[in-house]
């Protein structure tokens, strides 16, 4: 029998209050594919990754992760599950009180208790030469620029070398030969250990570089999923002024209201 898909995501629903943040949103990743999300700002991207990670629970729906659903996990078993997965947050959110080399190591010190700690160090220091960050290994993250904690943040996902990989906008404040860095960073974690990605980003390029397919989100559904090309090649209006940044078109621009 063919292996499930790495993520399943099917009929999920979540409202917070009386606002319905994602409506029925259905898609499922295969193993070793790198799909990306984009949407604009407040559309539950990161409400959908923290499904994916069983951050948080959906009203409705399901979450199976290589077939097994995690939506009613807790404790040890779903510890186990997410030691399959690495997430980098949107913010980062690194320990201020552990140097850079300790919050990298973190993870392994909890779950590889098998490995001696100069092996965990040596593990540690390799990740954080891969993101080009050898030389901030014992500053703490206030020490540090955004970019670089983004960078820390990359590490510490990929420490544990899991199969899945869960990027919450990579990319974002970073300068663009650092952003192309982390694209190739997307692209060799894939051909060299068959990674499974889950990358939400605001960066088209980086998108398009990366995906083997991009699911747009709008109005809390799946508004759009296709290749590269279709997406840059759409007649879809709304798609259509998302990717190319227009002020015009069916979505509503905010600028000087409601701020
Ligand atoms: N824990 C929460 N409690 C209440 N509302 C929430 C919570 N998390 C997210 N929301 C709301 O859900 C909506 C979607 O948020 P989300 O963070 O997923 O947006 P996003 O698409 O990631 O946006 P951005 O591109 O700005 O990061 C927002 O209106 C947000 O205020
Ligand atoms: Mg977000």
């Amino acid at each position: 029998m063919a292996s499930p898909p790495s993520i399943t995501i099917s009929n999920l629903c979540k409202r917070f209050g009386n606002q319905e943040v994602l409506r029925n949103i259905s898609f499922e990743v295969p193993r070793g594919q790198t799909y990306c999300i984009i949407g604009g700002s407040g559309q539950g991207k990161s409400v959908l990754l923290k499904h994916v990670m069983r951050l948080l629970a959906p009203d409705s729906g399901d979450v199976r992760i290589d077939g097994e659903s995690i939506v009613g996990l807790s404790g040890k078993p779903l510890d186990e599950v997410r030691k399959k997965m690495g997430m980098v947050f949107q913010e980062s959110a690194l320990f201020d009180s552990m140097t850079c080399l300790e919050n990298v190591s973190f993870g392994l010190t909890m779950h590889r208790r098998d490995l001696p700690a100069r092996e965990i160090e040596r593990i540690a220091r390799e990740k954080l030469r891969l993101v080009g960050l050898s030389r901030v290994e014992h500053k703490y993250p206030s020490e540090i620029s955004g970019g670089m904690k983004k960078r820390v943040g990359i590490a510490r996902a990929i420490a544990l070398e899991p199969e899945i990989l869960l990027y919450d906008e990579p990319t974002t404040g970073l300068d663009p030969v650092l952003a192309s860095s982390i694209d190739e960073l997307i692209l060799k974690m894939k051909a060299e250990l068959h990674v499974t990605s889950l990358v939400i980003t605001h960066d088209m390029n980086s998108a398009f570089r990366i995906s083997d397919r991009i699911l747009f989100l709008y109005n809390g559904k799946i508004h759009f999923s296709g290749s590269s090309r279709e997406v840059r090649e759409t007649t879809d209006p709304v798609l259509g002024q998302f990717v190319r940044g227009e002020t015009s078109g069916p979505i509503p621009v905010i600028v000087g209201e409601d701020l």
